[in-house]
């Protein structure tokens, strides 16, 4: 165990265009579609409230009030529930909101990147360590991917990215991470890449949109140039706040669903809808039937 300040904070960049889901994301933010009954951003925010966090920053940009209202009371919903004697959904309702004043929302003006959006949090965060997690990806595993790092980042401090496995084939689509001495959970990273040429990457371990990080990386995107896209690139920050500071990879084992692309988000429904014993005997034949029916 290590001296480390208490992991209390976590940032949800929802500031990006979605343009993979337009025309959806024309009027609804792409956190607000809804993996089976729910929206996909409700699925983040219970991971980070599983592992501890206390206090959610959403960094919000231009048509994204409708995150703000979300995790908000909504009166007259409520009063008509009452009226009614719906109490099932009142209770579904109150305990999903987050407790009074433990959310922040504060705005990205111009969607410049991922690093930019994150540094637009600096003030809410302050001089302490947090959790950044990609409100776009949802993952499915026993223990939270985020409350498996906070053990991790217990026994060594410093920084934490999550990463998993894929086909090695498939490596220069993602951030891969070299490997370096093996920890409980997971291992030292030696170097960070960003989509690897083919047959270069140091290893199949990819970045999975979990992070924790030490508040120095807002001095490091305070100053960054523009990188990949034209945009303020998170990894570059990391990649110079890794020549100060120690950075460790968290082996998540689960299944982790792109739900900003439409395969991800598909797979996702599909997913998390079997696992509901309300819904799956609704949907068990007709899924079949629909594979059968694609050999
Ligand atoms: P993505 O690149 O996946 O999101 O960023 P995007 O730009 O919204 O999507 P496409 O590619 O146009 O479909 C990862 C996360 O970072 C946030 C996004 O909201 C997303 O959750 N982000 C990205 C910001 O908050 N601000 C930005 O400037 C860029």
């Amino acid at each position: 165990m290590v001296q480390h300040s208490k992991l209390r904070k976590a940032v949800f960049p929802v500031a990006g265009l979605g343009t993979r889901f337009l025309p959806a994301t024309k009027a609804v933010p792409k956190e607000m579609l809804t993996v089976v009954d729910k929206p996909v951003i409700q699925y983040v925010v219970d991971e980070a409230a599983e592992a501890g966090i206390e206090h959610f920053v959403f960094v919000t940009g231009r048509g994204k009030g409708v995150i703000e209202d979300y995790f908000d009371i909504q009166f007259e919903l409520e009063q008509t529930l009452k009226a009614r004697n719906k109490n099932a959904e009142l209770t579904l309702l109150s305990g999903l909101l987050p407790k009074a004043g433990s959310a922040s929302f504060t705005r990205q003006q111009e969607p410049l990147g991922l690093g930019h959006a994150v540094w637009c949090a600096r003030d809410i965060v302050g001089g302490e360590p947090f959790a950044l997690l990609l409100p776009d990806m949802i993952m499915r595993a026993e223990k939270g991917c985020l409350k498996g790092m906070v053990e991790l980042y217990e026994n060594t401090g410093g920084n934490v990215i999550a990463v998993e496995e894929c086909a090695p084939d498939q490596a220069h689509k993602y951030g891969i991470v070299g490997v370096g001495e093996q920890l409980e959970g997971g291992f030292r990273i030696t170097e960070m890449v960003e989509k690897p040429a083919k047959g270069t990457a140091p290893s199949n371990f990819f970045i999975n949109g979990r992070y924790i990080l030490q508040p120095e990386i807002f001095a490091i995107l305070e100053t960054q140039e523009r990188g990949a896209g034209n945009e303020i690139q998170l990894t570059d920050g990391m990649l110079k706040l890794a020549k100060t500071q120690a950075f460790a990879g968290y082996h998540f084992k689960g299944q982790t669903f792109d739900c900003g692309a439409k395969d991800g988000f598909i797979l996702a429904n599909v997913s998390f809808a079997i696992e509901r014993a309300d819904i799956r005997p609704m949907i068990e034949e007709p899924l079949k039937a629909l594979l059968a029916a694609l050999k």
